[in-house]
């Protein structure tokens, strides 16, 4: 039976795609969830999935890590006969992730309408796979739902207008259907701390930066936990990168245990795209090690700074102290469903 193909494959489009998935279930459509495989180990993935109340896949594309070239590439061939064999009326993608491109890609070809969600974002910085990856899905796609009024600028100035949706961010709708109060954190979290996450390859693919940025957080007031992708695991043992010892390196943690411990923090500390923003709508200051942002509404009230060019400022940025109004840009939480709705338009 035809129906809407939500498109997943990393961590954080398990996030973004939990509160559509439960939109199309309350809307009647039938969803066919792919899993692309691009994220496999069980805290990049099934921890997450469980996490934010996404069902088992009904297809796993089991693609796992390579290069770019050849993880999108697997992807494509995989998904081409999965739109074709399962034949929905519209394949949904998430963010910028290679399996973003590659979903969106193999449907275009085929001529299936695509939505995009959290379109129109831009870092301007074409050395990030990432923004490749959202210029190009935008550019693929039919439907372009916008988080915010900065994302439906950006998609006019590229003559995108008029399949652009102003939408809301569906990852306020994940955060609010989480209940903060009555989350168990670590026992960590009871004690002043800074909590931290590195994982871009920009960051962590050369040692002399990767080894800035663990001197660095090794030099704040106050123990530091750093939830490590495996990626930046991986690199920080290759590279016998030395790690202070207010420095403490934790594994991923699930969605929601992630939220509390930041809301615990004294501050994150952070190259993520999604967190910048969940720390702004917790009120927390966030300090982006990047020189450029995809959220620059975070930036306002210095609720977010970036510091990715000079390391030795972090100790000194960390402490600022925001303004203490800030708006709200980014919806009120009701994203998914009036993405649903805007699909059930558009579905005869
Ligand atoms: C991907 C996204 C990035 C997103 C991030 C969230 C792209 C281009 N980038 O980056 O936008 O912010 O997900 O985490 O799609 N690895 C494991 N286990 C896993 C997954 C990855 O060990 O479950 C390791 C592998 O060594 C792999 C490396 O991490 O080569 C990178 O994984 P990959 O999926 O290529 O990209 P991310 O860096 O996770």
């Amino acid at each position: 039976m035809p129906g809407v193909m939500n498109v997943v494959g990393a961590r954080p489009q398990f996030v973004k795609a939990g509160p559509v998935s439960r939109a199309l279930a309350a809307s009647g459509l039938v969803e066919i969830l792919v899993h692309t495989g691009q994220h496999y180990d069980r805290l990049m993935s099934d921890a997450i999935m469980a996490d934010v109340g996404l069902r088992d896949p009904d297809y796993n594309l089991g693609v796992g890590s390579g290069s770019h070239g050849v993880q999108t590439g697997l992807m494509l061939q995989a998904i081409e006969p999965l739109i074709l064999d399962t034949g929905p009326d519209v394949v949904l993608t998430y963010g910028d992730t290679n399996s973003t491109i590659a979903a969106a890609l193999a449907a275009a070809k085929l001529h299936v309408p695509t939505g995009h969600v959290e379109a129109g974002l831009r870092s301007f910085n074409r050395a990030m796979p990432e923004e490749l990856n959202r210029v190009a899905t935008d550019h693929l796609s039919d439907l372009l739902f916008a988080p915010t009024d900065l994302a439906m600028s950006n998609l006019r100035k590229e003559g995108l207008e008029e399949r652009a949706i102003l939408t809301g961010d569906v990852m306020v709708d994940a955060l609010h259907s989480i209940d903060l109060e009555s989350l168990e954190l670590p026992d960590w979290s009871g004690a002043p701390f800074y909590a931290a996450t590195i994982h871009r390859p920009s960051n962590t693919d050369d040692p002399e930066r990767i080894a800035g940025i663990i001197e660095a957080l090794g030099n704040l007031n106050a123990p530091v936990h750093l939830m490590a992708h495996p990626r930046l695991k991986r690199q920080m043992e290759g590279f016998n990168v030395e790690i202070p010892d207010s420095v403490i390196v934790d594994a991923p943690l699930p969605y929601a245990t992630m939220l509390g411990v930041v809301k615990a923090s004294q501050g994150l500390i952070t190259d993520s795209g999604g967190l910048q923003k969940e720390a702004f709508i917790l009120g927390v200051p966030c300090t982006t090690v990047r020189d450029e942002t995809e959220w620059p509404e975070t930036l306002e009230g210095r609720w977010n700074v970036l510091a990715g060019s000079d390391l030795a400022k972090l100790a000194e940025l960390v402490v600022r102290k925001p303004e203490s109004d800030r708006a709200n840009p980014f919806g009120s939480g009701n994203a998914a469903s009036e993405i649903v709705a805007q699909l059930m338009k558009h579905i005869d």
